[in-house]
């Protein structure tokens, strides 16, 4: 097979980096393939280190604004990557979708509020909620022919039961399911009726592979426009997580104006340079460098559960529709969550996420970070199949 650019191995020791750096601290031991946060092993599109490697050049990093020229290339982007309209004048900066939903649930929600979230789902959505001291609830997802569903009798038994806000994971973290649109419909319909907002974190929404489409919740009704705040980043798209630059696109100008002064008593005012070089570069110029990535990623995948199915039938890995996470379901393998992630570390020496991070429903499952060389997939796969067999 022809190389490809997503071929080459970095070493990513010895910069900072939580996945590779720390593993003593995650894991215990420092003996151990990485294959856990939600970051790339690639580089990201050459225009955006261009436009990072001009900045340093430049050599002065003094205060910076944010220039139009960055919302204009999100509001394009939106356009043209998902088919929704965002007015200039809706798009707000934040320095991660994290620190936006926390925002958000301050802006929106008065300590005590009740906040729905999914289960299981990603891991800071429990931890915003409860760390601003608002009342947690959750919505158990089932699992249909080997992949999540949402269980529509519960979400609406739970949204009309004084819930305030709800936040939405789409495309899923760690299912990778894409919602479809009548699913959002019958979401949004259903905030609607019990006069619930909405936070729709988008964050894996360029991680979709066809015939799969994104669709942003906010753009499937005028009315759910008015009760969402999505939320976006270049961070998983392009692996920019370290540069701290994500978006919050919030055209209710009620909700916008209560989210903005919440952020102004944060002291929060603007992104810092790199960010701001890295975003304007990737959203403008990164789309073709995304399609190779995404036929790479969906390779990965395929290699991922044709392996599995072929040397751990115990295994069964969730389909994703989107993101480079894999989901796989340990359970047939009888073990507790101890006993499956000391066999990970002990006989395959594998870092993997373990399911019970995502709270209920996340118990016997693990998540496998995909986006890697090809070289460092197969190394990962036999310390899987080490680890288990
Ligand atoms: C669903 C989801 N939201 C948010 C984030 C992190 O966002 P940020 O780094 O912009 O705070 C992640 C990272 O894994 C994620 O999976």
């Amino acid at each position: 097979m022809e190389n490809s650019i997503f071929d080459k191995v970095v070493d990513r020791n010895q910069t900072y980096s939580i996945k590779w750096d720390a593993l003593d601290k995650v894991f215990g031991r420092e003996d151990i393939l990485p294959m856990w946060v939600a970051d790339m092993d690639f580089l990201p599109p050459k225009a955006v280190l261009d436009a990072l490697k001009e900045r340093i050049d430049h050599g002065i990093f003094g205060y910076t604004f944010v220039p139009m020229s960055v919302t204009e290339a999100i509001q394009d982007w939106m356009k043209q990557r998902h088919d929704c309209e965002f007015k200039k004048s809706s798009i707000l900066f934040s320095e991660g979708v994290v620190p936006s939903i926390s925002t958000a649930i301050r802006a929106f929600t008065e300590k005590g509020d009740k906040v729905l979230i999914h289960s299981p789902v990603y891991t800071p959505f429990f931890n915003m909620v409860k760390k601003n001291d608002r009342t947690l609830v959750t919505s158990n997802l089932l699992i249909e022919n080997g992949r999540y569903e949402l269980n529509f009798a519960d979400l609406e038994a739970k949204l009309q039961d004084d819930v305030k806000l709800f936040i939405l994971c789409n495309p899923h973290n760690p299912g990778g399911r894409v919602w479809t649109k009548d699913e959002l419909e019958k979401i949004g319909d259903l905030c609607v009726k019990y006069n619930v907002l909405i936070l729709s974190d988008e964050i894996h929404s360029d991680l979709v592979f066809k015939p799969n489409v994104h669709i942003p919740i906010a753009s499937i009704k005028e009315e759910f426009k008015k009760i969402t705040a999505t939320f976006i980043a270049p961070s998983k798209t392009f692996n920019l997580a370290g540069l701290q630059a994500s978006a919050a696109l919030i055209p209710n100008k009620e909700l916008k104006a209560k989210f903005k002064a919440v952020q102004d008593q944060q002291g929060f005012f603007t992104l810092n340079t790199f960010a701001i070089a890295g975003m304007e570069a990737a959203y403008l110029n990164g789309a073709e460098w995304l399609e190779q990535l995404l036929a790479y990623l969906d390779e990965n995948m395929n290699i991922t559960t044709n392996f599995i199915a072929e040397h751990l039938p115990a295994l069964k890995p969730m389909k994703a529709d989107a993101t480079y996470l894999l989901w796989i379901d340990c359970r047939g393998l009888g073990l507790s969550d101890e006993e499956i992630q000391k066999q990970l570390l002990e006989k395959g020496k594998l870092g993997l996420e373990p399911g019970t991070k995502y709270g209920e429903g996340g118990e016997g499952f693990v998540r496998m970070n995909l986006a890697c060389p090809r070289e460092t997939l197969n190394d990962g796969l036999q310390r899987l199949k080490k680890a288990f067999s």
